[in-house]
């Protein structure tokens, strides 16, 4: 469920497949696209960069979000997300990739993904509701 303008989430799915072509995916050849909506309607989309070296690859998701923030800094203004992959195939986010959202989406904020039935659009508060907050000891 969600109140974004359908074509607004389809533009994001289509930002996210295409950059989902532009993905360095040697090793498992799963290419992987993300595209982040800010509530300006402004988009930034990332790719999945594989290494030789596997712990070192890095998601789309967070790519897209690192971009983000070092080129408008670091303000919680994503209203949506949108993931993809070339094969079409069932795409959540990674759990690594949720906590590290969860800092910086807006109120409200969807994710839509390819599930095991077509594309499929939750809260983001649904697909991450526990995030890990660490309170800094004040004594
Ligand atoms: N991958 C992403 O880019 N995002 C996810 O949410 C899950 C996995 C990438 C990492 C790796 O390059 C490839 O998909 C296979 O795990």
């Amino acid at each position: 469920m969600s109140s974004f303008d359908p074509a607004v989430l389809d533009r994001l799915r289509a930002a996210a497949q295409e950059a989902a072509a532009r993905a360095y995916a040697p090793y498992s050849k799963f290419y992987v696209g993300a595209a982040l909506l800010f509530d300006d309607g402004s988009v930034v989309t990332g790719c999945n960069v594989e290494n030789v070296s596997y712990g070192l690859t890095s998601c789309a998701e967070r790519n897209a979000l690192f971009r983000a923030i070092s080129e408008r800094g670091p303000e919680p203004k994503i209203v949506a997300i949108a993931v993809a992959n070339a094969a079409g195939a069932p795409c959540p986010p990674c759990g690594a990739c949720r906590q590290v959202m969860s800092e910086f989406v807006a109120a409200g904020a969807v994710v839509t993904f390819p599930g095991e039935h077509g594309w499929e659009t939750i809260s983001f508060a649904r697909i991450f509701p526990s995030s890990f907050h660490f309170v800094p000891e004040t004594r």
